[in-house]
């Protein structure tokens, strides 16, 4: 008797056990990460062109992995506008006011994405608020110079909309490793 029920004690231990081993085997496909990632953006064209052409994100094997490269994107983005932001400043006097106060929203959005980046782990809600409040940093460039008519007004602007696609694409990343935190939590 006493044996039996340990028997089945251990039977139902590894049964338990399995469910955790053979978790890696179901494992989904790059495409299905990224398509995962991609349901949860507004523009599901762009976030499968992009995401299916960027080598880091095309050799994801998983959502977190997924999540830290498009947060990767999005960073290189944002250094390389705040870069020109900050060139802007330097080379045009009438534009130096504005020029460097859209280098700073830039600066801020290279902070909150490096700070989701690491949150994504432990903390994927906190991860999605900091790439989220990026967006109130994108607005105040676009309120900034967004009614100039000079050209690098205007590649500022074309460079912050694509900012806000990338985005957006994070928010779709960190929301996915969100959800998935939330369906292990639901299983075990
Ligand atoms: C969505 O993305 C595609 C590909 O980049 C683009 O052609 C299209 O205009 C976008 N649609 C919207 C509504 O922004």
């Amino acid at each position: 008797m006493a044996s039996s029920s340990g028997y089945f004690f251990v039977l139902s231990i590894m049964a338990i056990l399995s469910q955790f081993l053979s978790a890696p085997t179901s494992a989904l496909t790059n495409r299905e990460y990224i398509d995962a990632n991609c349901q949860r953006v507004k523009n599901k064209t762009f976030c499968v062109d992009t995401l299916t052409t960027y080598p880091p994100t095309v050799s994801a094997t998983g959502l977190l992995p997924l999540a830290e490269a498009v947060i990767n994107l999005a960073i290189a983005h944002a250094e390389k506008t705040a870069g020109f932001a900050a060139d802007t400043a330097k080379n045009e006097a009438a534009l130096k006011t504005q020029f460097n106060q859209c280098h700073d929203a830039y600066v801020a959005i290279v902070a909150s994405l490096k700070s989701a980046s690491l949150e994504l782990k432990e903390t994927p809600d906190t991860a999605n608020y900091d790439v989220m409040v990026s967006g109130d940093d994108t607005s105040r460039v676009k309120d900034l110079i967004g009614k100039n008519l000079d050209k690098s007004s205007k590649t500022l602007m074309d460079m912050t909309l694509q900012m806000d696609k990338l985005l957006d694409l994070a928010a779709g990343a960190t929301d996915a490793v969100d959800d998935d935190d939330e369906n292990i939590l639901r299983r075990t």
